[in-house]
Formats: structure tokens, sequence, C-alpha cells
């Protein structure tokens, strides 16, 4: 049973500044949520109870967005303005359910991930990572749920990419493949196209072993000289621990890069029925033509 899904949003979003100067990149918004909400429902759809987020400083806006907010709810109730006020309620986590862990240092995923050691009583939890938003008919992390078993060890979703693009993921050497899972025999963090041991690459959705904590916290630095999770599978891949790559029926989009944040407007804008008669003239109106 996974019951306890974990989200690092202490990250910085430089690729995003000046936007995220002020506000999370967490918070961007793509069509008319922010990220993290994305996750959260994503997690919520699976099941998962209990949210712990790893922030930093500057990250409070995130609290805020899934605490309640009472002089925004009478005023909305006092107007009759019912939807909106549903709306603002369905995004609250329920009290005593949500965590918020500070992440002291930028030290990496792997370290991050550390840092909810002490607050997970199950043999395995979920990780988001915002960045990554997936548009799925079943959500992408109940899909990874229902297709768990213990056997699977850890399991991360995963794409493949065009060999271009192998170093900014954690890539997988695979030994077999059965139907939608995909069993490694090797993880490796932002390999060189030239070594990479394949393009099937990890994205940002994992359930992972609580054992996982024992490895990362020998803190031993990774790749870019950060605390790597992927360092973490692969110690435990070493002491028979499978990992499991997981395809999961859906789009993603990597909203941690300009491009991708793009993309998801525009796709999600065209699976919104209120938004989709317009998507077309939107385009064929530009001021600035697309060609040339
Ligand atoms: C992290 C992980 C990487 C994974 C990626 C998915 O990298 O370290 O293994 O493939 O997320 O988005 P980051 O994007 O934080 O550099």
């Amino acid at each position: 049973m996974i019951k306890t899904a974990v989200f690092p949003v202490a990250g910085l979003g430089s690729r995003f500044l000046p936007a995220t100067k002020a506000i999370p990149k967490e918070m961007l918004v793509v069509v008319d949520k922010p990220l993290i909400q994305y996750a959260v429902e994503e997690a919520k759809a699976a099941g998962i109870e209990k949210f712990i987020f790893i922030t930093s400083q500057g990250k409070e806006a995130i609290e805020d967005h899934f605490d309640s907010h009472s002089g925004l709810e009478s005023i909305l109730q006092a107007r009759g303005k019912t939807d909106d006020l549903t709306k603002i309620r369905s995004i609250r986590i329920p009290e005593g359910q949500a965590l918020f862990i500070r992440q002291h240092e930028p030290l990496g995923l792997g370290h991050a991930v550390w840092c909810a050691r002490h607050y997970i009583q199950e043999d395995a939890f979920a990780l988001l990572l915002a960045d990554d938003l997936i548009q799925a008919t079943t959500p992408c992390l109940k899909q990874m749920v229902q297709a768990y078993s213990e056997e699977d060890g850890n399991m991360a979703a995963v794409i493949d990419v065009p060999k271009n693009e192998v170093n900014r993921y954690g890539v997988l050497n695979i030994l077999t493949q059965f139907g939608l899972k995909v069993c490694a025999k090797a993880v490796v963090e932002k390999p060189d196209a030239a070594t990479a041991p394949s393009s099937t690459a990890i994205i940002g959705r994992y359930i992972l072993r609580t054992s996982i904590f024992e490895p990362l916290g020998f803190k031993k630095q990774g790749a870019g000289g950060e605390i790597q999770l992927t360092d973490g599978l692969q110690t435990m891949l070493g002491a028979n621990v499978p990992l499991t790559g997981f395809r999961f029926n859906g789009d993603r989009y990597d909203c941690g890069t300009k491009v991708g944040w793009l993309q998801a407007n525009l796709a999600l804008a065209a699976a919104d029925p209120e938004l989709r008669p317009y998507l077309e003239s939107v385009m064929t109106t530009l001021k600035v033509p697309l060609a040339g």
C-alpha cells in the first residue's frame, strides 16, 4: 500500500528567472493551476494520504496554496461565488496530512529524498517531481501503484528520449522487458550520449523502498557533485533490490524547461473545452509570424 508521497520542492528554478525570483518554480502556472497542484492531484488520485514537501527558504507560497484561506473563502461565500469556493476548497490538503521539511542546502535530489527518512512508516512510498507534468487518462502514479508489486523493488516511470538528451536523465541499462515493465541491470545519472547504456530515461515519478534511505545516508557525491537518487538506486541494485522501469500511458511535459512548459500549456489548453475553440485562432492570429 503506497500511502505517502514525497515532493521535492526546494530547487531554485534558475531556468525561469526572473519569474522565479519571488515565487517558487513549482507555483508556475500551466493554464490555470500551479505545477505543484497537478502533482498533488495526481498523488491524491493514486490514493496518497500523506504529503511530504521538501522545501527551502522562499517556498512558503506552496504551503499557503494547500491551506485554507478564510479571508478569501468568506468573501467568495458572501458574493455567492460557490463554484470558485468549491474550487479553492478542493485544493486543500486535509489537516494533519501535509508535512513541510526544510532542506538546508541544495545538495541534490538524493539528499532531498533522504530528508523525509524519519516520517515514512510504510515499506514503500511515492516520489513525484512537479516539473514533470503528465497528461493521462489514468493518472501516471495510479498506473504505477496498480502495476507495482514488492518484487519490483524500486520502480521509476520511464520514457525513450532522443540520444542527444540522455545527459539530462537517469538512464537504464536494460536486462529484460515484459509488457510495460523494464527490468534494469544498472542505472546511470546523466551519462554522455556516447556512453549511455540506452535511451530509456527515468522521469519524475517513482515508487521507492524505504531502504533507499540507507545508501542515500552515505551522502556520496555523484554527477554534478550532487547526492544523486540514481546512485542510491544503483547501490540497491548491487544488493539485489530490483529496479523496474515502467512505461506509463500518457504524455509527459518537462516543465523544468521553457519549451516543455509551453508545450504543456498548449496541450492542456487543447484538452480544455473552454479554451479549445480559441486555440487555433490564437495561433493563426499571432502578430509575430511563426515562419521565418
Ligand atoms: C532528476 C534525476 C534524474 C531523472 C530526472 C527526471 O534529474 O536526478 O535521474 O531522470 O530528475 O526528471 P534533474 O531533472 O533534477 O536534474
